[in-house]
């Protein structure tokens, strides 16, 4: 997507070394844009767990960079066949939640056990990494033009009116390679000039709605407004939501969605409000594995520094203050698990269903028992 006119993803090779890994900086945002050079698996490591890149589906591609500078760091090593198993499982530990990060880890494993080299080896990973960030940004593009069927369809019954769309977290580009899942139908409506709105939950404790999706929404146009967590509640019961989208970090085969802490709150109010509650996101977040998100999903929990402290922007330096009192206890949980019975539907890149096995499985027939 756009950032001051000119196109970005989130994460892409270095143009005059490829052994470097260039991400965007997302601690900063919004107040700078700081491109970080990744040269190292240890540094991609950190950007990882210290959420330089955050969200599932760039969390997913940086892991297959990761793997990619770990084979070429494995070339130096006299056992490079277990350093890479061993980057597998530093990086598979580098944050619990999202599935795609695993999902990449292994992608990019059985591609380098198909040849035997570690040239040979650096080559098929270099190509998997590019090809896991390609597929996540036309996944998400896939995902915005069915999603937008929803977003259509509201502003009919309403006359061409806005459509008023409530998002949690950040599921925008920032959080993929490129257009993002929830946003991805919202920039198909704007392209298409449809008029919408987008309700931005600020996203306590790290604010990713306030600071990034309100970012990237202002880059690319879109009205938007921020919105303290607690908000959405209100604004349903008073008809100023029309539909709700969120992205999503875990599906189970049966549609229970682990997602970004607060989540579950804005799906009661939905179900209460008979407001539709969408989840998009790409195959690759699916854990065809699970049958229960609730008992089966493992959620992160974070620094209780994170709940404490906030970072802003202060007389044009970034500062970050206590808000609470200091020898308070805070606890940090991440996400939240939204069962399916109150998911309206998923926004797929194969299209949308109903969040259950049946119907996910009518989308991906491959994955069936
Ligand atoms: O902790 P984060 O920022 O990596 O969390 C991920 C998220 O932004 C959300 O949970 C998001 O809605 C799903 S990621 C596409």
């Amino acid at each position: 997507m756009k950032v001051e006119g000119k196109h970005y993803r989130t994460i892409w090779l270095n143009e005059e070394n490829d052994t470097i890994i260039n991400c965007i900086d997302q601690r900063f945002l919004p107040h700078q844009f700081v491109i970080e050079r990744l040269s190292s698996l240890s540094e991609l490591i950190v950007a990882i767990a210290d959420m330089h890149v955050r969200g599932a589906g760039l969390i997913g591609a940086a892991a297959g960079y990761g793997m990619y500078l770990a084979a070429l760091e494995a070339k130096s090593n006299k056992e490079p066949n277990k350093y890479i198993q061993e980057a597998a499982t530093r990086l598979i530990a580098s944050r619990p939640t999202a599935v795609n990060l695993e999902w990449a880890v292994n992608r990019q494993l059985q591609a380098m056990a198909m040849v035997s080299s570690i040239d040979e080896k650096i080559f098929v990973a270099r190509k998997t990494a590019q090809l896991i960030a390609d597929e996540d940004a036309s996944y998400c593009k896939r995902i915005g033009e069915h999603g937008v069927a929803v977003i259509e369809q509201i502003s009919k019954q309403k006359g061409g009116e806005v459509v008023n769309v409530l998002t949690h977290c950040n599921a925008g580009w920032l959080a993929f390679v490129d257009f993002g899942s929830a946003t991805a139908p919202i920039y198909e409506a704007q392209k298409r000039g449809i008029k919408v709105h987008v309700w931005v939950d600020e996203t306590r404790p790290r604010n990713q709605g306030a600071s990034l999706t309100a970012w990237e929404l202002l880059q690319q146009g879109v009205p938007h407004t921020i919105i303290a967590d607690n908000t959405g509640g209100h604004l349903m019961q008073h008809k100023m939501v029309d539909m709700v989208i969120t992205g999503a970090d875990r599906v189970t085969r049966t549609g229970d969605a682990a997602n970004k802490i607060g989540t579950y709150l804005k799906a009661l109010a939905a179900k209460d409000n008979l407001i539709p509650f969408y989840v998009a996101l790409p195959s690759s977040s699916f854990d065809w594995k699970l049958r229960d998100g609730i008992k089966e999903i493992e959620i992160e929990q974070r620094n209780a520094d994170e709940v404490k402290y906030i970072t802003g922007m202060c007389n044009d330096e970034l500062k970050t203050v206590l808000v609470t009192p200091l020898k308070s206890a805070a606890a940090n949980y991440g996400f939240d698990v939204t069962p399916a019975r109150l998911i309206t539907g998923l926004i797929s890149e194969r299209g949308i269903c109903k969040a259950n096995e049946k119907d996910i499985l009518n989308l991906f027939p491959e994955k069936a028992e």
